[in-house]
């Protein structure tokens, strides 16, 4: 089974995939930790052509251990970085061969991201979008990051998150919106334990329709 989980930054799809992963004893890829690597190996470098042609060859060399650094690979900067690297169409096509492998693994995958269920993987037997409003999805990432011992400024973090989602909204290879097919989960109003089994809820209907059964009530 492939589960494909998309949504905008800070929706709580990482969390929701990992979640439903653990379920369902599936493994599970967070694609947005690809751009990541690849933005991270062009901080510093200036926008412009030599922007994008380190960007086009880091997406081109990345491998599984360009993914263990969470901590620089989850920083709020790193995702801006992310989301510029992300327009780059190269940098996309030379991610799209790891992430499908990873998808098409037999058994299947759960795999998050912005463009899982319209790109990646537009066969995945259920496709989920989880939306939240930007303040719930702000104070979320600010409530993670603090977790964690960092210092955070939710102003700066509310703008980086519009940013991101602004570029991403823009983004022209990205299509990073939600499939037709995919069952919309708004978390706003809940914590991660009710849209998990809310998402599980949504999965489990799923199977029952494909198998052709009834639905579960
Ligand atoms: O999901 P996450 O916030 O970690 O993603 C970081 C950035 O990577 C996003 O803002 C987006 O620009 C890009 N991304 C993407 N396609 C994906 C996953 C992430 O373009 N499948």
């Amino acid at each position: 089974m492939i589960i494909a989980v998309d949504g905008p930054a800070a929706s709580g799809k990482g969390t929701l995939a990992a979640g439903l992963a653990r379920h369902y004893g599936l493994p599970h890829l967070d694609t947005g930790l690809l751009y990541r690597a690849v933005g991270l190996a062009v901080a510093g470098k200036e926008d412009g052509p030599a922007f994008e042609t380190a960007a086009i060859a880091a997406a081109e060399s990345l491998d599984a251990s360009h993914l263990t650094d969470l901590e620089a690979l989850t920083a709020a900067d790193t995702g801006v970085l992310a989301s510029k690297v992300a327009v780059i169409a190269q940098v996309r096509a030379a991610l799209f061969d790891f992430q499908r492998s990873f998808a098409t693994q037999p058994g299947g995958a759960v795999l998050d991201g912005r463009d899982i269920g319209t790109r990646i993987c537009p066969d995945a037997d259920v496709k989920l979008f989880i939306q939240a409003d930007s303040k719930a999805r702000m104070e979320r990432r600010a409530q993670q990051l603090e977790a964690r011992g960092e210092t955070v400024d939710r102003y700066k973090l509310f703008h980086q998150i519009e940013e991101r989602d602004a570029r991403d909204m823009l983004n022209p290879h990205g299509g990073f919106y939600q499939a037709e097919d995919a069952h919309l989960l708004d978390t706003t109003q809940m914590g991660i334990e009710a849209a998990l089994r809310a998402a599980i809820a949504i999965v489990e209907k799923a199977k029952a329709l494909k198998a052709g059964g009834q639905e579960p009530s």
